[in-house]
């Protein structure tokens, strides 16, 4: 299998708890990467240290860049870089890569990843939906983008809010192309 290089990045939505556990997921799957870049927005600073009472984001060994560096490698087409996963992806930052607005590092790198038909993931969170968000995802979804929308699945019988998130994160990995070991239904229970 070819190693990935992919681009995480982490927006103001509530479910902050999805990026951690990626995060934590994707350190035990180095041996498939070759390159991870983290990219987090102000609000998504500022939810994930509200929601988690932490800011754990600021110990993992992946290169965090800032949201304003248009000179990072994936800014640009060129670096290869293979799979964008937005977890959790804010309404406002999908109606900004639906516009075409690249006016961060987050939106001009979902803009590389469609324009140079690669995979972008959207783990869009909100609730309810209006047509506005239906649209937008629309719009991604016809231009090669994948929305996943951050919603547990419950068939595994998951026992804590970890479980439960992390239901939505092996999906995004399976969508990536990861090779992993999570609940697959059908297979035989250990
Ligand atoms: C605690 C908290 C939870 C939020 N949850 C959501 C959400 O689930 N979905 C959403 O689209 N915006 C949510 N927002 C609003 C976004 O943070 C806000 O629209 C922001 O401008 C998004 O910018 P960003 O995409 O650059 O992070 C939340 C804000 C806060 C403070």
């Amino acid at each position: 299998m070819e190693k990935k290089k992919i681009i995480v990045a982490i927006t103001g939505a509530s479910g902050s708890i999805y990026a951690k556990i990626l995060l934590q997921k994707l350190e035990g799957l180095k041996n498939q990467l070759t390159d991870v870049g983290v990219i987090m927005s102000d609000n998504a600073k500022d939810v994930w240290t509200y929601e988690l009472d932490d800011e754990t984001y600021k110990n993992f060994s992946f290169k965090f860049y800032d949201k304003n560096d248009f000179m990072a490698p994936f800014a640009s087409g060129s670096a290869k870089f293979d799979t964008m996963i937005i977890v959790p992806c804010s309404m406002g930052t999908m109606a900004r890569i639906a516009g075409g607005i690249s006016n961060d590092l987050i939106t001009r790198a979902a803009d590389v990843i469609l324009k140079e038909r690669r995979k972008l993931i959207l783990v869009a969170r909100d609730t309810p939906l209006n047509l506005i968000h239906i649209n937008n995802m629309k719009t991604i979804t016809e231009a090669g983008g994948i929305v996943c929308p951050a919603v547990p699945s419950f068939y595994s019988k998951p026992k804590t809010i970890e479980e439960v998130a992390a239901t939505v994160v092996d999906r995004v990995l399976d969508l990536s192309g990861f090779k992993t070991d999570s609940y697959q239904w059908g297979e035989e229970e250990a």
